[in-house]
């Protein structure tokens, strides 16, 4: 592990629930990092508050005047740089980035999705896996590619769709897993041990295996 701390920075464009989740970890010690900025396309995300609460630079970058999407993450490229981000983490943020953004930051920018990739990309996801009828459904913490929620995976949970669920009660059971998943993925990043060959994310030194399977419903017998 390099005692350099890697520079974060945060695209996000609501609540901010998982800003606030890798906020903490490194807080509490448990990512070798440090949070250089908060950056949202929507001026009054919460993200931005929980990010100004904290005393880190969190800034909104306006949408106006720059309608083209390559125009608008010029803009964000810039101020990435201007903060040194070495790693970029998508949090709740709504827009697609550009090409522009994924080659600056190759294989050094993550996205949360809640729902198993490559099942149900895109958005409500929650909505569609209860709506098809899914036994299990999670969350997916991935590499950013040049696709709509298609870069390789690094970690996943997995998580039960109950018989009375809807897309809230869904959402809200994905949402616990995920603010352990992405603080663990970005912690595997600071230390070095993430490498992706082709689709897949080898993990050095992964030290214990997940139980092998799990039944939904469970078995009665
Ligand atoms: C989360 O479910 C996340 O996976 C999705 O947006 C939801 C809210 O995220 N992208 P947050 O609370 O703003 O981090």
């Amino acid at each position: 592990m390099t005692d350099s701390k890697v520079r974060i920075g945060v695209l996000a464009s609501g609540g901010g629930s998982n800003l606030q989740a890798i906020m903490d970890a490194v807080k509490a010690g448990k990512i070798n990092a440090e949070i250089a900025v908060v950056l949202s396309d929507n001026a009054g995300a919460y993200a931005l508050e929980r990010a100004r609460l904290a005393g880190i630079p969190a800034e909104h970058v306006d949408k106006k005047d720059r309608r083209r999407r390559e125009d608008y993450d010029r803009a964000i490229l810039e101020r990435l740089r201007a903060h040194d981000v070495e790693l970029v983490l998508l949090a709740g943020y709504m827009r697609i980035v550009s090409m522009a953004l994924v080659e600056a930051y190759e294989n050094r920018m993550i996205n949360i999705h809640p729902a198993l990739l490559p099942s149900f990309p895109g958005l409500h996801v929650q909505k569609k896996a209860v709506d098809y009828g899914a036994r299990f459904s999670g969350c997916t913490v991935h590499f950013v590619d040049g696709g709509m929620d298609t870069g390789p995976i690094i970690i996943q949970a997995v998580v039960p769709v109950l018989p009375d669920d809807d897309e809230g009660s869904l959402a809200a059971r994905i949402l616990v897993q995920e603010h352990r998943i992405y603080p663990e993925a970005v912690r595997l990043y600071a230390e070095g041990r993430l490498r992706v060959e082709g689709r897949r994310v080898k993990v050095r030194g992964q030290v214990s295996e997940p139980g092998n399977f799990m039944i939904n419903p469970p078995l009665e017998g």
